[in-house]
């Protein structure tokens, strides 16, 4: 058996999978957000030991087997979070989070003083408020008396990991999200840390995901039920490790995820190619490999805020029946899905929605899919960025609300121009940690092999050529709307 540790945003879960790829055992423990201010995203560190710490007990105290045969046990986590120690590891302030937008002043002084051509080169990707780098910014410029007793930063996840076994470590997936690693040569940037006055020791000692940094300390395990034996492995962020866990493991695999926000993202061998920062290049959990990502901040969220607004007491799945009568292109009505502004490809918060074409022959349902057809138009931007860049698309993994309707996942099809794969049963990242931890336990060969058992796909779509021409035209039109719409806000 082995575990994967999920610590998200929320929530942490904690799943034991078997050798066949089954999940044997699944527990699930919530934490709140404190938003103090507007802007503000913080969490108690404490509370992610904790309640991780509950989960893991409750898993053994359910499992029926011997958990010496427990053998490993890795994580996903929440990606860019601040975690500050002083020089005896103690927290010193809660943790400040990925959504958190307090640092525009910080992202544009990085910009400033590392120069945007040069921070690309290092770091692969833009200076955004999400990342760490401007987060320790802001803690050094408002918060002097703290920062001042910091010795060392450490990500969400690798926090968590030090608390089980005592060792301080991070891995390039998630040091990748940070600005302050050099993503293609993987090493702390030791020029951005000269920049910004930061000694090179306030970042962890970096080692693969798959890498074994210990084990569980008697006290973790006498809390737990768990095995001093069980080896611990580094885990990856939470978006490397969702890859993993839907088998994105070599050149031509893409993956499209949609949650509240949606996701597309597509591995990557090279460490050289330019997407200028148009989206987000990180390190993989994978040795020596990379992915790129590009992120549509209101994807399934523009659907719920349809459903809420206009159509309460339907479910989704009623909502979304609808779309399959309506013909390609809703009839003539165009939506853009920036009801929170758009991150890939404008990195815009100010840009807003628009339903285009109204008239009044139009009925619900032609809302409800030009609504997906909106949200997986903009989806269709990140593939376009990686296709100008000479990646292929041919196929493309479907995961989370985009997959749970077979129009949609037409829509993606004949939108992408590429086929589509449903998987069998909903991965997510928890199943890639386990994975990691397969590997690093030496049940397969390559994370590939053990992708193979945990992994099965259900059913492809393939595009439909006439439809793929109609959405082609739409597009461009699509695009176009957020020119003419700009000026509006
Ligand atoms: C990625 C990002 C989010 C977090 C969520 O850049 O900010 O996907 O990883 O946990």
């Amino acid at each position: 058996y082995v575990i994967g540790v999920d610590l998200g945003t929320s929530a942490v879960k904690v799943i034991l999978m078997d050798q066949q790829g089954t999940i044997a055992q699944e527990v699930s423990k919530s934490y709140p957000l404190i938003h103090e201010k507007s802007g503000y995203s913080e969490q108690e560190p404490e509370q992610w030991v904790e309640k991780t710490r509950e989960g893991l007990a409750e898993l053994v105290q359910n499992f029926k087997g011997n958990v010496a045969d427990i053998e490993g046990i890795s994580f996903s986590g929440q990606m860019h979070g601040l975690v500050l120690l002083d020089n005896n590891n103690q927290v010193l302030r809660n943790a400040i989070l990925w959504n958190d937008v307090r640092t525009t002043d910080q992202c544009q002084r990085i910009y400033e003083v590392v120069g945007t051509e040069r921070l690309l080169d290092i770091t692969k990707n833009p200076a955004l408020e999400g990342f760490t780098l401007p987060k320790i910014l802001w803690v050094k410029e408002h918060e002097p008396q703290i920062f001042e007793k910091a010795a060392l930063f450490m990500l969400p996840k690798d926090y968590l990991r030090f608390r089980m076994t005592g060792k301080v470590h991070s891995e390039y997936s998630d040091a990748a999200g940070t600005l302050l690693l050099n993503v293609g040569e993987k090493t702390w940037s030791q020029d951005i840390c000269d920049l910004f006055e930061l000694n090179i020791d306030f970042c962890p000692p970096l080692v693969e995901s798959h890498e074994c940094v210990g084990q569980i300390t008697e006290e973790y395990a006498r809390q737990t039920g768990l095995s001093t034996e069980t080896k611990v492995f580094a885990g990856g962020a939470d978006n490397a490790c969702g890859a993993i866990g839907s088998g994105i493991l070599s050149e031509g695999n893409t993956l499209c995820s949609v949650g509240t926000s949606g996701v597309v993202l597509s591995y990557e061998e090279r460490n050289d190619r330019d997407f200028s920062g148009k989206v987000h290049y990180f390190n993989h959990g994978k040795e020596n490999a990379f992915y790129t990502m590009g992120v549509t901040l209101a994807a399934g969220y523009s659907l719920s805020w349809f459903k809420d607004v206009f159509a309460e007491n339907e479910s989704f799945e009623a909502l979304l029946d609808g779309i399959g009568d309506v013909p390609v292109g809703s009839n003539g009505l165009l939506f853009t899905p920036y009801l929170v502004g758009e991150r890939t490809p404008h990195a815009d918060p100010t840009i807003r929605a628009s339903f285009i074409g109204m008239e009044g022959s139009h009925k619900k349902k032609d809302f409800a899919r030009a609504v997906i057809e909106g949200i997986t138009f903009s989806l269709n931007e990140s593939i376009n960025i990686f296709r100008e860049s000479g990646k292929k698309i041919g196929s493309v993994i479907s995961i989370g609300g985009g997959a749970k309707n077979d129009t949609w996942l037409q829509i993606q099809a004949d939108v992408f121009n590429a086929k589509i794969i449903k998987l069998k049963s909903e991965q997510g990242p928890g199943i890639g940690a386990a994975i990691l931890a397969a590997y690093g336990a030496g049940w397969d060969e390559s994370l590939q092999g053990i992708a193979d058992i945990f992994i099965q796909p259900e059913k492809t779509y393939e595009p439909i050529p006439e439809n793929v021409e109609k959405y082609k035209e739409l597009f461009t039109l699509y695009k176009e709307v957020y020119n003419q719409t700009k000026s509006l806000n």
